[in-house]
């Protein structure tokens, strides 16, 4: 069973490999297209709205459906990924954002526009699920948070280079999207350029090995055997076999149905999966990115230094990722979950109490502050960005990836996921509702959102930092972060 290959194995877990990390990488290239693919959609709209002849609200449900798109998207990835393969979600979701890309960049009216942004969101969905599974099921479980947390960096860099790419296109053009570059809209540029990294992803795809996890439920023991030493430097290859093959019970078909369980009809550990979904969401991050330079502009910015200070933000989304990548394995997911929601509170509790001496005009915006309470809502954000990029925006994805058995971890990572885009998208949608109840309304929502967060991560978010995938065990119950006596029947 073992290989025979001449290709040397890298010593024994100790050590992070090189060929590890590259593939870890490849699949990450999905979270960079998920980054760059919802936000590219920002530098876009105002120029799609003229262009159309479109209502503000109109234009917020078409943007908004390509988010609806993600959860499907996600759903259906886990239900592929066990049928036919990681590598496989990885080639659709690549030819299904190039084809979004192309289409949405030549859209002919707004109706097959929404068409492409929602095929474009079926691969944001996919790949938002098969990253965390892929790049948790090559590593050594001593890296996986670690190699995990590229797929969060790589959406924060898709973030940035979407930002970027909007700027400069319009920039070209003579300063709006509107405008013509090349004898065609910047806008519609903007949307062809996520063509070259689908592709760069689809290249990628083809050259990164099938899951272990997946070979082994395929009876595919040599192949896996293969991927273990390589990229795990497992050095009892055959008895990890042998433990991945008692926890996938690769008999029985793998379905949607094995996450069936006795708590609200679910597995307790598929529940603990769709809550840190949630919660990741409803603290508000994505309304904080949109809404922030009209933040910065209460401080004094003007208008045409929107592009440096979401540049702002988002480099420091990214800087503060990388302490993630430094702390994940050392300190534990639910330390940094902890640390994380604490902030949180702190900081959106902060934006709260600013906008309630906030100054709006006739319309309900903000344009100013008493005294100095637009700079406390402006630190109130960064740091709130801060803590959540260092936290919760990479380790939900990591622990996601991680948390599941084996056996249900591509259906229950879907589930999870789909979760969290539906959220997504309810967040989205009622933000101008809360706003226009008051800001501080809205900001007090996503604060008891964060503390009601600490609260489950100490009681229901169990600690997987070091632990093999094989010992995930689907029917246990967490007892602040211990996974405590099996209950199975
Ligand atoms: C996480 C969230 C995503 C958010 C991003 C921002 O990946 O899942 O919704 O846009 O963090 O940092």
């Amino acid at each position: 069973m073992t290989s025979t290959s001449p290709t040397p194995a890298p010593r024994a877990g100790s050590r992070l490999n090189r060929r590890v990390v590259a593939i870890s990488i490849g699949a990450a290239l999905g979270g960079f297209l998920f980054g760059f693919d919802s936000s590219v959609i920002n530098g876009a709209v105002e120029s799609i709205e003229g262009e159309f002849d479109l209502s503000a609200a109109f234009t917020g449900f078409a943007v908004a459906s390509a988010l609806l798109g993600c959860a499907v998207g996600a759903w259906f990835a886990g239900t592929i990924a066990n049928k036919y393969g990681r590598i496989r979600v990885m080639l659709i979701a690549a030819i299904f954002f190039f084809v979004s890309a192309v289409g949405s960049g030549l859209a002919i009216g707004i109706w097959d526009l929404i068409l492409w942004r929602i095929l474009g969101g079926l691969a944001v969905g996919a790949a938002s699920v098969i990253a965390p599974a892929y790049i948790a099921e090559v590593s050594p479980s001593k890296f996986r948070g670690r190699l995990g947390s590229l797929q969060q960096l790589a959406i924060v860099m898709g973030i940035f280079a979407a930002l970027l790419t909007g700027q400069l296109f319009a920039d070209a053009a003579g300063g709006a999207a509107e405008e013509w570059l090349f004898g065609i809209e910047a806008w519609r540029l903007m949307f062809m350029a996520e063509a070259i990294p689908a592709i760069i992803y689809g290249i990628a795809a083809l050259r990164l090995p099938e899951s272990p996890r997946y070979l082994v439920g395929q009876s595919k023991d040599a192949e896996a055997a293969e991927v273990l030493r390589l990229f795990t430097g497992v050095e009892d290859v055959d008895s990890k076999i042998k433990e991945i093959e008692d926890s996938l019970h690769r008999e029985e078909k793998q379905t949607l149905r094995d996450l069936r369980g006795h708590a609200l009809g679910l597995k307790p550990i598929v529940w603990t999966g769709i809550l840190l979904s949630v919660f990741q969401q409803f603290v508000g991050i994505n309304v904080i990115f949109y809404y922030s330079n009209t933040l910065w502009r209460s401080v004094g910015f003007e208008e045409s230094e929107a592009f440096l200070t979401s540049t702002i933000t988002s480099v420091t989304n990214i800087v503060v990722t990388i302490v993630a990548i430094l702390l994940v394995d050392k300190i534990g997911r639910r330390l940094l979950l902890l640390i994380g929601s604490t902030g949180m509170t702190a900081s959106l509790g902060l934006m709260a109490l600013a906008f309630s001496q906030a100054i709006t005009d006739g319309d309900g915006e903000v344009t100013d502050f008493e005294g100095s309470w637009g700079t406390a809502a402006v630190i109130g954000a960064n740091a709130f960005v801060v803590f959540f990029g260092a936290t919760w925006g990479p380790v939900v994805w990591v622990l996601l990836g991680e948390m599941f058995p084996n056996r249900i971890r591509a259906s229950a990572l879907a589930v999870a996921a789909a979760a969290q885009w539906i959220a997504n998208w309810a967040i989205t949608v009622s933000f101008p509702s809360f706003a226009s109840i008051g800001l501080t309304f809205a900001y007090g929502f996503y604060t008891s959102m964060a503390l009601l967060s600490l609260v489950f991560v100490y009681f229901r978010v169990p600690e997987t930092k070091g632990m093999e995938l094989e010992d995930m065990d689907a029917d246990v119950h967490v007892k602040r972060g211990k996974f405590v006596e099996s209950t199975r029947s």
